[in-house]
């Protein structure tokens, strides 16, 4: 293999995996789990397997509970028949010499009472992120959720634990925190939408409480080198995330925090919005954290092959998570190798159902073939 590049050399996560090279691919929601349990299915095994080459494949956000999702047909890690369906996913892409973690997800706000029987969707606040989720019944106003009660952040904590359990047991190489984006955790971060007057709201510390919580919850069912998590610090006007001038702050808190654990990995994106302008936020997400975490960093968010090389060449992070680009790029590693030439993902069918825009890019071999 060509190690010139940064990117295509081998890397050993905290625990001893070894990682064949540090192109990983980003966790991201494709909605093919169209069945009534949420339990993925062989379309998925052929679509991580077609993308085993990558470093470190993170799958796409996987609701915890029956409580926490927010799009339709979203795949669960919390009932056996998922887990049974997970496990023909991880076979698949291990027997390809690949290496595969679950994303943990817990939407929050970011949901609809039709997925649950009318009730409210649970946020640390009761306050309507004003975004739209996607039902049954296609795009809906989000509404104003109800504040978490102890009981219920309690529960939730140990639903991740569960999920982290079920993860070890679908033969998962570890598993991603979704702390990021806008979801649950990252609502409670975020003084516009965490509110609270207990200890899970208020100061800095109380409002990163809950993850430090469900991280202490699944080491007690796996190892904490095999525990991931992903953090957008600078999110700001997407995803219902208003920041402030206490963002960075609270972020950096939990950033220099997780330096007393020896974690797999910590993810950071890049921002999503132009901040520039935005004097309390940081638009160099990798360079302004790096010298605060001891660990492996992962950043994401716009990178190309060239940047891609650059951020690790730079000494800002050490791998990077290709999104989009593994959509429509299973072979990503090969094309970076060879020099070559990119194909460009069909947005129209990112989350429709089926093998149409999922497991039909061809990689450079099957294209010369013809
Ligand atoms: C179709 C799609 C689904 C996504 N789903 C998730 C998800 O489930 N969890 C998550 O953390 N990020 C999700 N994201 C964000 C990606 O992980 C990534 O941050 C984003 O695509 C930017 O990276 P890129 O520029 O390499 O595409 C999703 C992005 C896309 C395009």
């Amino acid at each position: 293999m060509n190690t010139d590049q940064a990117l295509l050399k081998p890397i050993t996560l905290a625990g001893g995996l070894e990682l064949k090279n540090r192109v990983w691919m980003a966790p991201m929601t494709r909605s093919r789990a169209d069945n009534p349990s949420n339990k993925p299915f062989d379309i998925h095994e052929k679509y991580y397997a077609q993308r085993a080459s990558s470093g470190l494949i993170i799958t796409e956000g996987s609701q915890v509970s029956k409580q926490a999702v927010g799009y339709i047909n979203t795949p669960g890690i919390y009932s056996d028949v998922q887990v049974e369906g997970w496990k023909g996913v991880t076979k698949a892409v291990h027997e390809k010499g690949g290496h595969i973690f679950i994303q943990l997800w817990h939407v929050g706000r970011i949901s609809h009472p039709d997925f649950h029987n009318g009730d409210l969707p649970l946020a640390p606040s009761a306050i309507n992120p004003h975004e739209k989720s996607f039902t049954p019944e296609g795009f809906k106003e989000t509404v104003t959720p109800k504040e978490m009660s102890r009981a219920e952040i309690k529960q939730t904590i140990q639903d991740f634990k569960n999920a982290g359990k079920n993860a070890m047991e679908a033969g998962f190489d570890g598993i991603e925190i979704h702390s990021s984006n806008g979801y649950l955790l990252h609502q409670f971060f975020n003084a516009t939408s965490n509110t609270r007057r207990d200890e899970y709201g208020g100061s800095i510390e109380n409002r990163a409480k809950i993850l430090f919580e469900i991280i202490d919850a699944l080491k007690e069912v796996m190892p904490e080198q095999k525990i991931g998590l992903r953090l957008n610090p600078s999110l700001n006007g997407v995803f219902g995330m208003t920041a402030d001038e206490e963002t960075i702050p609270t972020f950096e808190y939990i950033v220099k925090k997780l330096n007393d654990y020896d974690l797999a990995y910590l993810h950071l994106s890049e921002p999503f919005t132009d901040v520039s302008e935005i004097p309390y936020l940081v638009s160099h997400i990798a360079k302004h954290f790096r010298p605060l975490y001891k660990g492996t960093l992962v950043i994401n968010a716009g990178f190309d092959q060239e940047k891609g090389n650059k951020v690790i060449e730079d000494g800002d992070a050490d791998a990077v998570a290709y999104g989009t680009l593994y959509i429509s790029n299973p072979d990503l590693v090969a094309r970076f190798e060879e020099h070559a030439e990119l194909a460009s993902p069909d947005k129209d069918t990112f989350y429709t159902p089926g093998e149409k825009g999922y497991t039909d890019y061809p990689t450079l071999e099957e294209i010369k073939v013809g």
